[in-house]
């Protein structure tokens, strides 16, 4: 019999046949207390876990004690206990190449919507109050040669950078525990620390993963130190932001206005505050939703379970280090 697999995610029909090959697959609608219970046979025996949007913790590995390698199909891998699983030694693998120029796109998107009033002037103009010549109601703020301050430097942060140097000569800012070279020389990119990054950029952009270190590191004090012209964008994740503190923030024009692809909680509840402000721009945490990058992520989510099943985690993989070979 071919070892088991559990999928909780759908897969194209020529991805899923390349599972098949090797693994008895079961698929699952969703990772969660109650699937573990209607399948609990095939979890204790599974060997491979692949999809999105799960908690993989303690009380789920005592549920799967068969279990050599988890691939999620995301770069974010903060649903989990990455310790838990490097003491059983399991691999986690995840995306984090084939995303970044996607998720860069999205960032300035955010970044043109939420500067020129993109989503707000749209339903003002379908909401048919376009009756006379525009004034100075209907305008904007420019994005071009502005100051841009990235939060994380990591991959998405470069592709923002080039994005926002070369297509619209910005001054690139940006803050992270180390310095990035490349950036320095590709981008004329400098480094400084995140309150001085606050204090002089035009556009803000989050794009940090959440840690214990990162949760509500953007909060009501760092907020306090942005211009009041300034624009905040948060692609990473949602608690890397207090919700709260932003809200009072935008409600209060303490800052510009905000472009958001991730929330606290997500779905973000409709009676948020913050959904009812006009100098907000809101995405579903779409950022790397596209039809062809969805379609790599799922493609390298299999390959990278492929791999690490077979023993190799030198590419991709979370917890290299710490699991013996
Ligand atoms: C999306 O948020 C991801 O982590 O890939
Ligand atoms: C992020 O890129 C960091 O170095 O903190």
């Amino acid at each position: 019999m071919k070892p088991s697999v559990i999928l909780y995610e759908s897969l194209p029909a020529d991805l899923l046949s390349r599972l098949n090959e090797q693994y008895q697959v079961t698929e699952i609608s969703a990772l969660n207390a109650e699937t573990v219970a209607e399948h609990a046979d095939v979890f204790r025996h599974a060997v491979g876990l692949l999809g999105s949007g799960g908690k993989v913790d303690q009380t789920l590995l005592d549920s799967m004690p068969a279990l050599k390698a988890c691939s999620t199909i995301s770069v974010g891998y903060d649903l989990f206990d990455v310790d838990a699983l490097s003491a059983r030694n399991i691999a986690l693998m995840h995306t984090p190449t084939v995303l970044t120029d996607t998720v860069a796109d999205t960032i300035m998107a955010l970044v043109l919507a939420s500067a020129r009033r993109v989503t707000e002037l749209d339903s003002w103009v379908k909401a048919g109050k376009w009756t006379k010549n525009i004034g100075p109601e209907q305008f904007s703020i420019d994005v071009h040669h502005k100051t841009l301050g990235i939060v994380g430097m990591g991959r998405i942060g470069k592709a923002v950078a080039q994005r926002a140097r070369f297509g619209f000569d910005m001054e690139i800012l940006y803050s992270a525990r180390s310095a990035h070279k490349d950036a320095e020389e590709r981008f004329s990119a400098t480094r400084c620390e995140l309150d001085e990054l606050l204090k002089k950029s035009d556009f803000v952009c989050i794009i940090l993963p959440l840690t214990d270190q990162t949760r509500h590191m953007i909060g009501a004090g760092q907020l306090a130190l942005m211009k009041s012209s300034a624009i905040l964008i948060n692609a990473g994740r949602g608690p890397v932001v207090d919700e709260q503190a932003l809200t009072h923030a935008l409600k209060e024009k303490a800052i510009y206005g905000a472009g958001l692809d991730v929330f606290e909680q997500e779905p973000v509840p409709a009676q948020a505050e913050l959904l009812t402000l006009p100098n907000v721009v809101t995405l579903p945490h779409v950022g790397s939703a596209t039809h062809e990058t969805r379609y790599a992520m799922k493609k390298d989510g299999v390959e990278n379970l492929l791999a690490a099943l077979s023993g190799q985690t030198d590419k991709n993989c979370v917890n290299s280090s710490a699991l013996k070979k």
